[in-house]
């Protein structure tokens, strides 16, 4: 670049899925609180969900250096992207990656900084061709980052691939797990047998792209994931732990005395039902256990049943999210369930969850593990049952129950008896050991964030870092 920029102005760029969007809002937020110019560029569709479920343009008029843009991921309108994951991954890299160089070099002199997800490594191929500093971002937790950086050496030691049977055996090459990992933990893409899955090839190229970023955030605490940011650090020296981004937000906000914007904001790609916390609002204290399983984990019907039948014969009060497109080949909850929950169950189409999870009537969770789920729940002391679904979940689940003791891991089954006991043991019996575990762990986690807390100083180090850039 020839000349400084005037103003420091990153451009930020989130994986179009609603994860990162969610979670890269509330960085882009975080820096403008801190006077930063922020260009947040979202593809199209993910533009056209924003704007008829969400808040996002007017919440960020408070903010003058804000900008929200759109690109192109290439895609027909009517494409499933979440469901096609690589297809769309595969589109960003070949359709998008041009219009990504165009947008950045007519605003190459004004770019202080480009943020993107690490996941999309064609975006620091561009800003290193334009000579933009670049720093990546990855959404996912960095225990399962940490794994996609020991691919290379689990196929050396031969323990990659296998074809999905033995999923009990051990996993000993992944330093800092060698006590509880197991093939059933590993992301779910290593169980094909098949070294020349799309997956393995992509997550392990991406990460090796990664340490070429001027530094990489986290969406983490030093206190949850310590030791596996040690090892992480042997390949990114330069981390900024700044987690969790939507706690961190809220207090930013809580102690900016001139700020008028709502402690919450929304980026929810489907619309909020908010009756759910009316409904908890009449519920006793740390009775009802929330079920949610994220934006793209599709179940069968008979999987459907099998969860309402342990949840309803649990005896316990619950709040359960089915996207209108959660269960495959039904676009209605069946009448008989919606009859059979009344008692003491309720269920919304999308909620809105770190509200829900920091409501006082919740006292579990039932999650697919995503990492922003898993985080939203950590900090609020609520403990967790997991039942994975894809990618990244099977590595979270493991590291919830076994590292650190914050629930249970129903991995790979799908019973109503398995389902009625662990919910059981999470809200009744197991209730106090666990209730202990959660409550000290977002103690942590609030210390992390406070005043002096490494993700405080984390955040305060990537805020010098770009207005010196
Ligand atoms: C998945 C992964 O599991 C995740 O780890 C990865 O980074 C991206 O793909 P997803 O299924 O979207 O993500 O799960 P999660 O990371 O938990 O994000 C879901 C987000 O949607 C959370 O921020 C959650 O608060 C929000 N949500 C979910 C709602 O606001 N309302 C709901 O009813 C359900």
């Amino acid at each position: 670049m020839e000349t400084a920029p005037a103003q420091p102005h990153v451009l930020i760029f989130p994986l179009p899925l609603q994860g990162p969007v969610n979670s890269m809002f509330k960085l882009a937020e975080l820096l403008c609180l801190s006077n930063i110019h922020v260009t947040f560029l979202v593809t199209q569709h993910i533009h056209s969900r924003l704007v008829r479920f969400t808040d996002v343009e007017s919440r960020f008029k408070r903010y003058p250096g804000f900008r929200l843009e759109t690109i192109s991921d290439g895609l027909p309108e009517d494409h499933p992207r979440g469901d096609k994951f690589m297809e769309l991954f595969d589109s960003l890299k070949v359709n998008t990656k041009p219009l990504f160089k165009k947008l950045l070099m007519s605003d190459g002199r004004k770019i202080s900084c480009v943020i993107a997800d690490g996941i999309m490594g064609f975006t620091g191929d561009v800003a290193l061709e334009i000579g933009v500093p670049f720093i990546y971002v990855r959404t996912i937790s960095a225990c399962c980052l940490w794994l996609f950086f020991c691919l290379p050496k689990l196929i050396q030691s031969g323990e990659l691939p296998f074809d999905g049977d033995d999923l009990d055996t051990p996993i000993k090459s992944v330093a800092g797990t060698e006590d509880f990992l197991r093939r059933r933990d590993l992301p779910s893409f290593c169980r094909s047998g098949d070294l020349s899955h799309p997956n393995i090839q992509l997550y392990k190229s991406e990460c090796e792209e990664n340490p070429r970023a001027y530094g990489l955030i986290l969406n983490t605490f030093d206190d949850l994931e310590g030791p596996i940011l040690a090892q992480l650090r042997k390949f990114c020296p330069n981390l900024y732990t700044i987690g969790p981004l939507h706690t961190h937000l809220k207090m930013k906000l809580a102690g900016d005395m001139a700020s008028s914007a709502p402690a919450i904001s929304s980026n929810s790609l489907w619309k909020e039902d908010m009756s759910c916390i009316a409904w908890l609002d009449s519920q006793p204290e740390k009775s009802v256990i929330y079920v949610s399983f994220g934006s793209l984990a599709l179940m069968t019907k008979d999987q459907l049943l099998e969860f309402w039948y342990g949840l309803v014969n649990s005896k316990c009060r619950f709040l359960w999210v089915i996207r209108p497109d959660a269960v495959a080949g039904e676009n209605e909850v069946p009448a008989d369930l919606k009859e059979g929950t009344k008692e003491r169950g309720y269920i919304v189409e999308w909620a809105p969850q770190e509200e829900v999870l920091a409501h006082k009537s919740v006292g579990g969770f039932l999650t697919h593990s995503g990492w922003n789920s898993t985080l939203e729940s950590v900090i609020e002391g609520v403990p967790m049952i997991c039942w994975p679904y894809f990618m990244d979940q099977q590595v979270n689940s493991r590291f919830v129950s076994e590292a650190w003791k914050l629930g249970l891991d129903m991995k790979d089954t799908c019973d109503r008896v398995i389902v009625e006991k662990m919910v059981k043991d999470l809200m009744v019996d197991r209730k106090d050991e666990f209730s202990k575990s959660a409550d000290q762990m977002a103690m942590l986690g609030k210390k992390c964030l406070g005043e002096g807390g490494s993700s405080y100083c984390n955040l305060e180090r990537l805020i010098h870092d770009i207005k010196s850039m």
